[in-house]
């Protein structure tokens, strides 16, 4: 008998402001056919003013123990990837447990960027497969328009704010072929600080900075290691991209999806698109995207899907699921 994590739910929320690439357009010097063309980004939602990321957070993870049917006090561990929590310190997962009426359970945040939500799964994974926790929240959520220089034509326009969640379960499985996660690859290269980060923080300027990226580089390297990744992942479960059934990848840009694709022999049409509709969420795009390929049916129990993300560090990662 093998201990896996199994994803028993999945849930996701936006914010209910959605903006356009026009709407962009009108406080930026852009076009939406520059966007589109660049990104395949359409629109973008924004989290309002009274709204943060542990309340996005919480209204995925709501979604997605609905989806599982389970009880939030159930949950003995939650683990939130975000890089714009509500505060410094405590975590935001706390804020989330309170929301959930959790009143005892382990609960940290994990900060990795647009990979969080893959160092999140990896960790809670890890946990679970160790014994120490029998039902997780896993959730990536962020607030990016907080930190977004409105001015800077080149980033704003490629971020948006949401949430998505899985509760992961442990269940013993007999089967080699069986549901959950067969494997998790986790990367990180800090010498490209300096292509993508924030210029502040509590213990540099004392301020919350903004989004800085050199935006050509980091589409360099997202190709290359996103594609290594994800073979090197596939590798680890003894399967090949033939097997492979869904990508749910980082939704950064539909240029680095589709290279990404391409480079892996893998159909356009097994790729879970979101950018268009939701842009950059960060460590919210991946379970954003499956949720919503699970919720209009794409994405089906015993599913082979392969998750994969890229961020500021840089960092990447990605995980093959048996759905
Ligand atoms: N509207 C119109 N023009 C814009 C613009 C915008 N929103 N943003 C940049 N430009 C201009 C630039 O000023 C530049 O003009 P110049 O040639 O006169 O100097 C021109 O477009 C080309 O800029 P460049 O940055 O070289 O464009 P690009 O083809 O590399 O596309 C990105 C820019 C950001 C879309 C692309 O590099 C990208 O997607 N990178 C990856 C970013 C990413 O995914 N990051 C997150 C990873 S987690």
């Amino acid at each position: 008998m093998t201990l896996r994590s199994v994803i028993i739910g999945t849930g996701s929320f936006l914010p209910a402001k959605r903006v356009s690439n026009a709407e962009l357009a009108e406080r930026v010097d852009t076009t939406d056919e520059w966007i589109v063309e660049r990104t395949g980004i359409r629109f973008r939602h924004i989290a309002g003013d009274d709204e943060t990321t542990s309340t996005l957070a919480t209204e995925a993870a709501r979604a997605a123990l609905e989806s599982a049917g389970v009880e939030a006090t159930s949950i003995d561990l939650i683990v939130l990837a975000t890089a714009t929590p509500d505060q410094t310190f405590p975590a935001s997962a706390t804020r989330v447990q309170t929301a959930l009426g959790i009143n005892d359970c382990v609960a940290f945040d994990v900060a990795a960027v647009c990979s969080g939500f893959l160092y999140a799964l990896q960790v809670a994974d890890s946990m679970i497969r160790a014994g120490a926790h029998r039902r997780a929240l896993v959730i990536g959520a962020e607030t990016f328009s907080r930190i977004l220089d409105w001015e800077d034509r080149a980033t704003c326009v490629l971020f948006g704010d949401g949430a998505g969640a899985v509760v992961l379960q442990a269940q013993e499985s007999a089967e080699q072929g069986g549901r959950g996660i067969l494997a998790t690859r986790l990367h990180a290269d800090g010498r490209h600080n300096d292509l993508l980060y924030v210029d502040g923080g509590p213990s540099t300027t004392g301020t919350v900075g903004k989004l800085r990226m050199k935006g050509r580089e980091v589409f360099r390297h997202a190709v290359v290691n996103l594609a290594a990744v994800m073979s090197e992942t596939l590798e680890v479960a003894g399967l090949s991209s033939a097997d492979v059934d869904w990508v749910v990848p980082h939704q950064a840009n539909a240029r680095i999806l589709d290279a990404t694709a391409r480079k892996l022999g893998l159909a356009p049409g097994k790729v879970v698109v979101t950018v268009d509709q939701h842009a950059n969420t960060s460590a919210a795009s991946v379970p954003l995207a499956l949720d919503t390929a699970v919720r209009d049916g794409r994405i089906k129990q015993g599913d082979l899907i392969v998750l994969e993300a890229m961020g500021g560090g840089f960092t990447w990662g990605a995980a093959v699921v048996r759905f």
